[in-house]
Order: structure tokens, then C-alpha cells, then sequence
């Protein structure tokens, strides 16, 4: 058993090859198994309290070291804990901080070789352009590329909520030139979605080559992606091998028949008339019982959902369409509104809301 100090441990910062403590393994990345260390280290089964995980100062270093190949919600997972963790208090931000209410990326360099250097038997990452990685990748998310120092508050939120489905990160990669493209995008959802906006982009999926908006589906799950765009889900809806994917503004006009199917007929379409519709389509969903993209062999099934967990999901997107369109008042929006919206609002750069 050893320790050293973590003042000891950052000068070992450039020169970790040359400890003999420092177990080397023969596979896997450096970085990967120094992350893991820190499991044997004080965010072990025996030792962590379960009901406040984030109060121990290892499993938050694990926690970003995994991200963003896990979410931090993995941590109590992998112990059998509940993922609703107490947050992260600012007293325990400030051990890793080195007292302050940001965390500069040498402040997390110096804790996470400090965290190693106290572990018996724990491996250094090879270089500290890993452990600057790791920490870009959570900079990414709370959106401060910029200064590379993460407020409490924003780390804080970043444990407690990034793992939450629909909850995105303010960009993709602190390295802009390292940005996801439209097919991988975050697509920002409330928690009332409950998945089912996934669930009618798969069944979009079926038909999406005879037109985005002249599909029943597809034209709800561009309503969906109202915090979203339509270039997103079409990026979304086609595999990228497929030469002229359309956009959004390309895409033919909304089909009539599609909107009379949802307004039953009426001449406007209202926040009623898309409920029904949203909550049908989740009903008896279709699949593909194969065949290539494009040319697929719809089946419809006795499964059903998930539905949204409240109609208050299908509300906020179409008060989304409402603020758009300019019907706030009655959220009541005729066909050539709508067919507008869908063919327009993913370039228009105009995002009101009612
Ligand atoms: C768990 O953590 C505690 C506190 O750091 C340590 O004393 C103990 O040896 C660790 N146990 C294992 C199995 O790593
Ligand atoms: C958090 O950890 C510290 C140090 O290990 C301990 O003194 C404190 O009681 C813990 N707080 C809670 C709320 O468990
Ligand atoms: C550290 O590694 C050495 C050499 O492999 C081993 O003998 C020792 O038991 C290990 N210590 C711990 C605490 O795992
Ligand atoms: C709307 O379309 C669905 C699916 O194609 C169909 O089952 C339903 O009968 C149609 N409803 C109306 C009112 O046309
Ligand atoms: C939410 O989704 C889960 C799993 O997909 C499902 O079991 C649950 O019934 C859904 N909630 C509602 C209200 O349908």
C-alpha cells in the first residue's frame, strides 16, 4: 500500500511512465483503465453510501471519466442504487475544485491524478491530454468550451439531469470540428415524451421515401420534432448511404388527405384533433417484417405504445406549431399554415413560442 500526496501526484503528471508503483495492463487504453480504477479506490461496493453517491468524490471522477460512453446515472447503476441521487453538494464540488466555485481543467487534472495516486495499485492515464478529454467532454455539455471551467452549479446539473433522455448538451464536442452531424444530433425532448416520439419515427420510417408529409406517421413525428427540426428527423429517418436525402423544403407539400385525416374533416386542426392522432398512432404500431429501406413490408400489431406520459407532451409540441404559425390563441392552424411550418420552420431561424 501507498499514497502520495496530490500535490506529489500532479508534478507526476508528465512523468507517470517512469513510476514503478503504476501497474501497467497489457490491453485496453491507458485512460480506460484508469478510470476503472477508481472503482478500486474509495467508489467501491463496500464503501460507497447508496443513498448519496455523488458525496463521494471518486465516483464523481468515475462518473466523468466513463462519460460520454455511459451517462453518470451508470454509476449508481452498476451499484444497485437509485438513480435519483441526492445532487452534488457545493462542499463536496470544492474538494475537487481545490476550494473554488468553478473547477478549472487543471484543478480536475490535479483531482483525478490525486485520486489515482491514493488508490493502491491505480493506473495513471498515459497522458494528461486524456484527462483533459474527459473533461472537454463534460465542458461540452454544460456549454463552457469556451473557459474550460465548470461552475459548480452547471457540473452539478450536468450529474443530476444529463442522463435524463431529451435532456441534450449545450453542443456535441467542444472541438467544433468534431460536432456530430444531423443523423447523430441530441434531439431534445420533455420527459413526458416517454419514448414515444422514437416510436413514431420508426414507424415513419416505413414510408418516409413516398414523402415526409404525405404520410400519416411521418408528418406526426415532424410535428414531434417540434423542439427538434424536420432536417434533423429526415437526417434521422435515412440511412446515410442513401445519395439525395431530401430536406425538409424540398419535401412535397403537406398531402390534404393527411390533414383531413387528422382534423376528421374540419377545416383547421386543432390541439384535440392531434392528440387523438398522436395517441392513435401509438396504437397497434407497425414494424417491418422486412425488406431494404425504401422498400420495406409494413405489418401492423397488437403492441401499443409508449405512450407519453401525459398529453401535456403532445400539447407543448403543438403550442410550439401554434407560436410558429401565429394561432396561439386557438391553436386551431388551417391546412396552408401547417403545410408552411412543415415545409419551412427547420431554416426559417425563427423560434417563437406562445
Ligand atoms: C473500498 O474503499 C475503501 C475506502 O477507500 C477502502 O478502504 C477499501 O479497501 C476499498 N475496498 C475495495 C474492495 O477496493
Ligand atoms: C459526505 O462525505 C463526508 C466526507 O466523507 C462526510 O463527512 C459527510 O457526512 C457526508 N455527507 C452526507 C450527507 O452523507
Ligand atoms: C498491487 O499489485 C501487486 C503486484 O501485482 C500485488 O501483489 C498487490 O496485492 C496489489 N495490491 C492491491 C491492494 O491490490
Ligand atoms: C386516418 O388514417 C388512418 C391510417 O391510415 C386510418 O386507419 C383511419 O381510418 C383514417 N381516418 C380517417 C378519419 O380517415
Ligand atoms: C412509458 O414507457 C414505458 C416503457 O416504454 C411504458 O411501460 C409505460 O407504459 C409508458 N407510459 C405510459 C403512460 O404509457
Amino acid at each position: 500500500m501507498f499514497a502520495f500526496s496530490a500535490a506529489l501526484a500532479a508534478l507526476l503528471v508528465s512523468t507517470v511512465t517512469a513510476t514503478p508503483h503504476i501497474i501497467r495492463q497489457s490491453t485496453g487504453p491507458s485512460a480506460t483503465r484508469s478510470c476503472l480504477s477508481l472503482r478500486d479506490g474509495s467508489c467501491n461496493a463496500t464503501n460507497i453510501d447508496k443513498s448519496n453517491i455523488w458525496n463521494n468524490t471518486d465516483c464523481v471522477l468515475y462518473a466523468v471519466c466513463t462519460y460520454p460512453t455511459e451517462n453518470p446515472s451508470y454509476v449508481p447503476i452498476e451499484y444497485g442504487a437509485s438513480t435519483n441521487q441526492p445532487r452534488l453538494t457545493e462542499s463536496t464540488f470544492k474538494i475537487l475544485s481545490g476550494g473554488k466555485d468553478t473547477m478549472t481543467q487543471q484543478a480536475f487534472i490535479d483531482a483525478y491524478y490525486g485520486a489515482i495516486s491514493n488508490i493502491p495499485n491505480g493506473t495513471y492515464p498515459d497522458s494528461s491530454a486524456d484527462v483533459i478529454q474527459e473533461w472537454a467532454n463534460v465542458a461540452a455539455w454544460t456549454g463552457d468550451c469556451s473557459t474550460m471551467e465548470i461552475p459548480y452549479s452547471n457540473f452539478a446539473d450536468w450529474l443530476e439531469y444529463s442522463s435524463n433522455a431529451g435532456v441534450c448538451p449545450a453542443v456535441s464536442n467542444c472541438d467544433a470540428s468534431k460536432a456530430v452531424g444531423p443523423a447523430e444530433q441530441c434531439v431534445p425532448q420533455p420527459s413526458t415524451d416517454n419514448g414515444s416520439c422514437a416510436e413514431i419515427k420508426n414507424q415513419c420510417q416505413l414510408w418516409v421515401t413516398g414523402g415526409l408529409f404525405q404520410n400519416l406517421y411521418c408528418v406526426l413525428a415532424s410535428m414531434c420534432y417540434a423542439e427538434s427540426t424536420t432536417d434533423i428527423l429526415i437526417a434521422q429517418e435515412y440511412p446515410s448511404y442513401v445519395s439525395n436525402i431530401p430536406t425538409s423544403a424540398s419535401e412535397a407539400r403537406l398531402s390534404y388527405d393527411v390533414f383531413s385525416n387528422i382534423t376528421k374533416g374540419a377545416s383547421t386542426m386543432s390541439e384535440q384533433n392531434v392528440i387523438d392522432a398522436y395517441y392513435g398512432a401509438l396504437t397497434g404500431t407497425w414494424i417491418s417484417t422486412g425488406g431494404p429501406f425504401g422498400a420495406e413490408s409494413p405489418e401492423k400489431t397488437s403492441n401499443n405504445g409508449p405512450y407519453p406520459t401525459s398529453t401535456a407532451y403532445v400539447s407543448n409540441f403543438w403550442s410550439i406549431i401554434a407560436a410558429w404559425t401565429g394561432y396561439c390563441d386557438t391553436k386551431e392552424i388551417p391546412y396552408s399554415n401547417l403545410a408552411d411550418y412543415l415545409n419551412h420552420a427547420a431554416t426559417s431561424n425563427y423560434h417563437p413560442t406562445c
